[in-house]
């Protein structure tokens, strides 16, 4: 598991005592200096998906270090704006894009486009007429393989991101005078720890996505690869180096001759700076098994129970008992609210935190924080060595009516 470092530790130990509810806290210092990295080179550019975790000085942070947003709702863009990115460092991903949305966006100045399907390109182009601005597309394209064909994706359901290449052959790009067709986007895998693997999916990918832009006659200047880098849940995976991922993008930078390749980050670049301190209830023993029921559970991460897969975990405190697996339970009335079987010393009790890693990425805004009426999370920064509250635990009164 990712340890955090000594001067964390303590913050992490002073938030413990302040606090008496869980609460997120995500080290901005740690975060720049991997920020920075990913910044060194120049084979692809990074931005920012929005959605991974929208904390002001998160985005903010991620400004500083060079990176572009990618929004997906008129929430993330208010709050990507609201920490004084330009609009034109903006760009508009998501199947939901209603005409409103479109409106409004162009209206603050987004120039920059992913379409997701026919309607979409053809109310941008309306939009774009009507403000009287020019406007840079990218078409999502999502991809299947014929039955019995190996699938490099593993799995084949249908989603509603992007667009078959069938039915984007039937654009004809000439009816649309307010869009410049950049290139495409296509973003089918998620959590991927090989680089090799990558590489080979993103080699599959090339053939039909040069065949669209031929017959659609745009040239292919941008291709945009989505996220989908992983960060490591469990003690035995390795974590993505970057330099082959880097590898890997230059490779396919050259193969598919584009000027210019995109990602939009969000796990990869953020997970690793969250951690979320969570209280010990009590633990006992059930059917011969080791239970912990904690303060927070799937209302503050809900991630375990939608992606079937627990954030590492550890005792805050230092012990030399044994270890003992434990099952890991939330406040909440429903046996979904599990966050997973850890490893943990045995003399565990009730005065106990236990911290959880890797929750800078969908986290505290990938909840379900209403059921049952337990206090929102506090929110904590260290920046600069200091550590500061951003948002208070708020109590159910607060939202409740
Ligand atoms: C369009 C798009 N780009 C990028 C991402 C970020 O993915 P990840 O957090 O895996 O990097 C997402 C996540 O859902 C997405 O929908």
């Amino acid at each position: 598991m990712h340890m955090a470092s000594t001067q964390t530790l303590s913050h992490l130990h002073t938030v413990a005592q302040e606090q008496l509810e869980p609460c997120f806290v995500y080290d901005l210092d740690a975060l720049r200096t991997h920020l920075n990295t990913l910044m060194d080179q120049d084979v692809v550019t990074l931005w920012y998906a929005v959605k991974a975790n929208p904390l002001s000085a998160i985005v903010r942070t991620l400004a500083e270090c060079g990176f572009r947003f990618d929004v997906a709702s008129s929430g993330e863009l208010q709050q990507v704006l609201a920490q004084e990115v330009p609009a034109q460092q903006v760009l508009n991903t998501g199947p939901a894009k209603s005409r409103r949305q479109i409106k409004q966006f162009i209206e603050l100045g987004v120039r920059t486009f992913v379409a997701e399907s026919l309607n979409q390109v053809r109310w941008l182009n309306e939009a774009a007429l009507e403000h009287d601005v020019q406007l840079k597309l990218l078409l999502r394209v999502q991809l299947r393989w014929p039955k019995g064909e190996k699938n490099p994706l593993g799995g084949d359901s249908l989603t509603p991101f992007g667009l078959d290449p069938q039915h984007w052959h039937g654009l004809y790009l000439a009816d649309y005078p307010a869009l410049q067709c950049i290139g495409v986007h296509i973003f089918q895998w998620g959590n991927m720890l090989s680089a090799d693997k990558l590489l080979s999916l993103w080699q599959q990918m090339l053939p039909p996505l040069q065949a669209l832009s031929e017959k659609l006659g745009f040239a292919m200047q941008v291709l945009d690869l989505g996220g989908g880098l992983g960060v490591p849940y469990d003690e035995h995976s390795e974590p993505l180096a970057w330099q082959d991922v880097l590898n890997a993008l230059a490779q396919i930078k050259q193969q598919s001759g584009v000027q210019e390749l995109w990602m939009e980050l969000g796990r990869y670049a953020v997970a690793e700076c969250g951690y979320y301190l969570n209280p010990v209830v009590e633990q006992k023993e059930n059917y011969g098994e080791q239970q912990l029921i904690v303060s927070g559970g799937i209302n503050h991460l809900l991630r375990p129970a939608v992606a079937g897969q627990a954030f590492p975990c550890r005792l805050l405190r230092e012990s030399h008992a044994p270890l003992q697996a434990f099952n890991i339970h939330g406040p909440l009335c429903t046996a979904l609210d599990s966050l997973g079987t850890h490893n943990l010393p045995l003399d565990i009790n009730e005065d106990d935190w236990l911290v959880f890693s890797q929750t800078g990425a969908y986290g505290f805004t990938e909840s379900m924080p209403f059921f049952l009426c337990h206090p929102l999370a506090a929110e904590y920064v260290i920046d600069n060595e200091q550590l500061h509250l951003l948002r208070e635990s708020a109590s159910p009164s607060s939202y409740l009516r």
